[in-house]
Formats: structure tokens, sequence, C-alpha cells
């Protein structure tokens, strides 16, 4: 028989930080868990299981999923909901769940993208795979250039109206119909709470097309994704070659054509700089994440509970000073 999970009753005394959300009343942990890998039906679920016990015992109270997140499509919600039922109903309250809706997830003309009619049904989609009533936060997963971008943001008040989402998010979107996207939302009363981009040591986006200053300036909160480049910024491929359980090894979205000698050179000289603070790589470039302008969280994948208890470290790290 399954063993019963009761969650550590020091979990909020692990060391975990909590971060206000741009000007809302929402804090996030300074570490969010994503489920976009190592939570889907491939994946195994005794595994799965044991990384979220361990992030919620350690103070991790935001998991970020998506309606596509697998493979295959909708598993890591099906897994999201296998949990609730097993383990974590009681916590409900004590957990900040977000979902999204923008990329492909069913054929046929509405099941991709921005219309008010594919982000309305996935999002019921979404509940019932997770096994819960409302969802913490719902997104826009991406720009939709050919949707209005008034449908888009209006089924995002409407979804908040019909009590499916306490709050909404954008991400991916650019800067100029964030803008728009922001006033909209304000004045519709369901102000935006979240912006969710990548931003990591090799990928400074947000900071360059004002995103960033944005989020600051308009009181947004401002959550990374993919904050160690799905894993470069680890000790994983440090030796030049590629794990064979590694993320890079099953070749879909990192490709081992990105390990140039430049990109091993840039990561070498990362990891000698994380030493010298007596750090891993992961955990410095986490931190250098965390200390950006308008950043709540880091919002980072992980394969193994190992993996987490590296990352946590972040927490505590001195800023990073950098001459470029
Ligand atoms: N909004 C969007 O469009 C969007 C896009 C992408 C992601 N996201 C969100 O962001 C979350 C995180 O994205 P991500 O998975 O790309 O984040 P990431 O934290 O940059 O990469 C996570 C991967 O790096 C490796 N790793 C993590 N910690 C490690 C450590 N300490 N030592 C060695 N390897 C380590 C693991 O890969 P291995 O499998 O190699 O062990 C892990 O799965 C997703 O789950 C999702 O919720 C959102």
């Amino acid at each position: 028989m399954k063993e019963s999970y009761f969650a550590d009753s020091t979990r909020y005394e692990n060391g975990m930080k909590y971060e206000r959300c741009g000007r809302s009343g929402v804090l996030l942990p300074k570490v969010s868990l994503g489920f976009w890998h190592n939570f889907g039906s491939v994946d195994p679920y005794e595994r799965s299981r044991e990384i979220t016990h361990y992030a919620f015992d350690h103070g991790i109270t935001h998991f970020d999923l998506a309606n596509n997140y697998g493979p295959i499509y909708g598993s890591a919600e099906e897994t999201m909901g296998r949990l609730m039922d097993e383990d974590f109903r009681p916590y409900r309250d004590e957990l900040f769940i977000s979902s999204k809706a923008g990329y492909d997830m069913w054929p046929g003309p509405y099941g991709n993208w921005g219309s008010r009619k594919y982000l309305m049904a996935s999002l019921d989609q979404s509940l019932k795979r997770m096994k819960i009533d409302y969802v913490d936060l719902f997104y826009s997963h991406r720009y939709d250039l050919e949707t209005p971008l008034e449908e888009t943001l209006q089924a995002l008040v409407d979804i908040v109206r019909q009590g499916k989402a306490l709050y909404v998010g954008i991400s991916n979107w650019p800067l100029e119909p964030l803008k728009i996207g922001y006033d909209y939302l304000k004045a519709h009363d369901v102000p935006l709470l979240i912006y969710q981009g990548r931003l990591n040591m090799l990928d400074r986006k947000p900071m360059e097309t004002g995103i960033l200053d944005f989020c600051a300036e308009k009181g947004v909160g401002f959550i990374a994704f993919s904050p160690l480049a799905q894993g470069l910024l680890t000790s994983r491929y440090l030796g030049g070659d590629v794990p064979a359980d590694s993320r890079m090894a099953r070749g879909k979205f990192l490709k081992s054509a990105m390990l140039t000698p430049e990109m091993l050179g840039k990561l070498r000289n990362y990891d000698a700089k994380a030493k010298e603070r007596g750090e891993t790589l992961a955990q410095m470039a986490l931190a250098w994440v965390l200390q950006q302008k308008a950043v709540t969280s880091v919002l980072i994948g992980a394969s193994s509970t190992k993996q987490l208890e590296d990352n946590l470290r972040c927490i505590n790290s001195a800023p990073i000073l950098e001459k470029e």
C-alpha cells in the first residue's frame, strides 16, 4: 500500500523566503516548481510524487502547469490531479497552482492560440484533469497576432468573474501588447498579477526589451522560466558530453548543437566564478536571476530531489557582481 503523505510540520521554517508579487496581496516562494518536464505520463509517477513532496516540505507553495505539459499533452495536469487526490487535497489552500493556454493542445481550429473559445474550454479541461475547482492563476501562454487582444483579455476577465481563476497572468507577450493588456485588465478591475518570461544568465531578453522595467514600474510580478537554461547552467554538461538521462539526450527542447566550444567556455567560466563563491553553478545562476529588478520567483524544473536541494541553496546567496 502507498505510504500516506503528511507534509512536514516545519515546512515554513526550512529556509524558504517569500516575495510579494508586484503590488498584490500574493506572496510567492522565491523558488517555484514547474511541471513542463518530469511530471508527464512518460515519467515515473513515484519520482514526480517525491519531487513535489520535497518541494512542499521545503516551502515551495507554487506549482506551475499548462494544458499541454507532459508529454503527452495534458498528462502533467493529470499527475497534479492524482497528487491532489492522494496527497495534497488537505493542503489546497496552502498551494498556489497555475495553468495556461496558448499553444497547440487539441486538433482543429479551437485548440490553439488566444480565442475566447479556446481559453474557456481549455481551462475547463485543466480543472477536470487537476481535480480542482479553480486555479490560483491562469495565463495567456503566448501572444496571438490574429485574435483581437480585447477578446483574449476579456476572456481572462470573465474567467476570474466565473471564479475559475483567482488571478491572471501573461506569458511571452511582447512589450507593446503587454502594455495594452495591463491597461485593459486594470480598467476591468482584474489587475495583471504577473508576467512569465524566460530569463537566465544566457538569455537576458526581458532586461533588454524593457519588460522587467515595465513590471517594476507598474507593480506587476515577474516569474522567470528556464532560469537554468534547461540545465545548461548546472554541472550537467560541463564535461562537454551529454548524460544519457539528461534533457539534452532527449533532444527535443534542448539540442546538443547548443554545446559549442564557445558555450562550454562560457559555462566553465561561470562555474569557476561559482566555485570562487563556494557555490554550485546552478545555485549562482538562480541567485543571479533572483537579484534582477522586478523578479518575484525563479520557476525551476527538477528531475530529482537532489537537484531541488541544490537549487534551493540560491535563496541565501549573496549578490553577484558582474563585469561584462
Ligand atoms: N511560459 C512558458 O512559455 C514556459 C516555457 C518553458 C518553461 N516554463 C515553465 O518554467 C518551468 C521551468 O522550466 P525549465 O524546466 O526549462 O527550467 P530550468 O530550471 O532552466 O531547467 C530544469 C532542468 O535543468 C536540469 N536541472 C535542474 N536543476 C539541476 C541541478 N541542480 N543540477 C543539474 N541539473 C539540473 C534538469 O534537467 P535534466 O532532465 O537534464 O535532469 C531540469 O529538468 C517549466 O516547468 C514551466 O513551468 C514556461
